[in-house]
């Protein structure tokens, strides 16, 4: 009786698992993959800034240049969450995430500036400001998790701290 059940049973499984990946619900987006690689610039570089070293400018430089380059390759992809609404809200959300995404690369550049000038009191700030940008962006535009506390919505790795 149960080999008799085993084989239509594991062809179902099969068949929910293939449906599964192929809805991309298990996928990384090529958004995730632009914000893990935005996230890990971050952190590195508001560890950096703690203790910030003059001859090290240009490695900040560099992280900034890939947050912003980051940015700008996540301002044309298109959030999760778009996939889930009708067209007309759909195209209100992409709009909007697009015109918070532009406010968060010139927010990038004001840190570049600041770093520029080894003013580190105002990169420090500006971090500050993308952090907000950052919680503003995730709670717009990202599939929450009903499941989660809020404090939990921060993603667990490549994010700053809340
Ligand atoms: C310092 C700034 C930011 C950091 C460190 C950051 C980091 C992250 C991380 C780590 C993820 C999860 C990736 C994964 O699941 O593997 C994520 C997802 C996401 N972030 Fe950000 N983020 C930042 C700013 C923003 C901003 C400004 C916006 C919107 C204007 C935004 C919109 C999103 C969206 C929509 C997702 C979900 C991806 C999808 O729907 O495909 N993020 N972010």
């Amino acid at each position: 009786m149960r080999s008799f059940l085993s084989a239509p049973v594991s062809v179902l499984g099969i068949f929910v698992f293939s449906l599964f990946v192929a809805n991309g619900a298990w996928a990384d987006t090529a958004l995730d993959k632009s914000m893990q690689q935005l996230g890990k610039a971050y952190k590195e570089l508001a560890n950096d800034l703690k203790q910030p070293d003059e001859t090290k400018k240009s490695e900040y430089l560099a992280l900034a240049a890939t947050m912003k380059d980051q940015a700008k390759a996540a301002h044309d992809l298109e959030p999760k969450l778009a996939k889930t609404l009708p067209p007309d809200q759909r195209d209100n959300m992409t709009a909007s995430y697009r015109k918070d995404m532009d406010k968060f690369a010139q927010d990038i550049d004001g840190l570049s500036d600041a770093l520029n000038q080894a003013k580190w009191d105002d990169a420090r700030k500006l971090m500050e400001t993308l952090k907000q940008d950052m919680f503003s962006g995730h709670k717009q535009y990202r599939v929450q998790k009903h499941h989660e506390e809020p404090a939990a919505q921060t993603p667990a790795t490549n994010a700053p701290a809340q």
